[in-house]
């Protein structure tokens, strides 16, 4: 897997910020293969046997946590004021860099994705990846055959932006499911507004094959293992 600095590795995994791994490594208390290592600097491998204040490290490079996030909290990773959707992963979980794939609006609840990983977020949101979102929505308005033409050749939003196609299915007379492969900035909500339909609910439900479990209750998160992230790259 790899070497890396020792006092990055202890920061990184047992979240502690790098001042003070540096600080604890230099105290004594963190070991290599059994031998007490002293020097914050020391390039270490990561799949050594590396203890820390009495925990031993089971590496992850990167990790993957899935949220069903609740509403009124915001995606980003950290606010002076408000709430964000890192402050809820579990303190077990936390370590530095962590971040939200893709922001969903603070009224907008689910599948929401929080990692460590840039190249893993580029390829899971990039439009020209085509992984599709679905997403559930409840309308103020019905939901016509019309619509469902309209997004399959592409909406074009109100200030002239032009959004690939999507998949509008109807679940009900105002609920529907829907797939995009963008993540415009509040970009469902403009899209039912070109066919004069206000959002009322907005929920997350998939990215890719992977979906959100139904018994994930809002606010909770699960640890994501590669066959899941393997699914988001499935075409559905
Ligand atoms: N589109 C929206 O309008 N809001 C979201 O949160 C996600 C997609």
């Amino acid at each position: 897997m790899g070497k890396e600095r020792f006092d990055k590795i202890i920061a990184n995994q047992f979240n502690v910020s790098r001042k003070e791994a540096r600080l604890a490594i230099r105290k004594g208390k963190a070991s290599v293969d059994g031998m007490t290592l002293n020097d914050p600097s020391a390039i270490v491998e990561v799949e050594a046997d590396i203890v820390f204040d009495g925990q031993a490290l089971d590496y992850k490079k990167y990790i993957y946590i899935l949220m069903n996030k609740p509403k009124g909290v915001l995606s980003a990773s950290s606010d002076k004021n408000r709430k964000t959707v890192v402050d809820l992963v579990p303190n077990e979980w936390h370590r530095n860099g962590l971040f939200p794939v893709g922001r969903l609006d603070k009224d907008t609840t689910g599948f929401l994705i929080i990692t460590d990983d840039g190249d893993f977020a580029h390829r899971a949101i990039a439009p020209n990846k085509n992984v599709f979102k679905t997403y559930e929505v409840l309308l103020d308005g019905d939901i016509t055959d019309d619509m469902i033409e309209i997004f399959s050749k592409g909406v074009v939003l109100a200030d002239g932006t032009k959004c690939n196609s999507s998949i509008l299915k109807r679940l009900g007379q105002n609920r529907a499911e829907i797939k995009i492969s963008e993540g415009k900035y509040h970009q469902i909500k403009r899209m039912f507004g070109t066919v004069s339909l206000g959002v009322n609910e907005l929920k997350r439900t998939a990215m890719g094959d992977l979906k959100l479990p139904d018994n994930l209750r809002e606010g909770d998160c699960i640890l994501l293992n590669d066959q899941e992230i393997g699914q988001i790259f499935h075409k559905c």
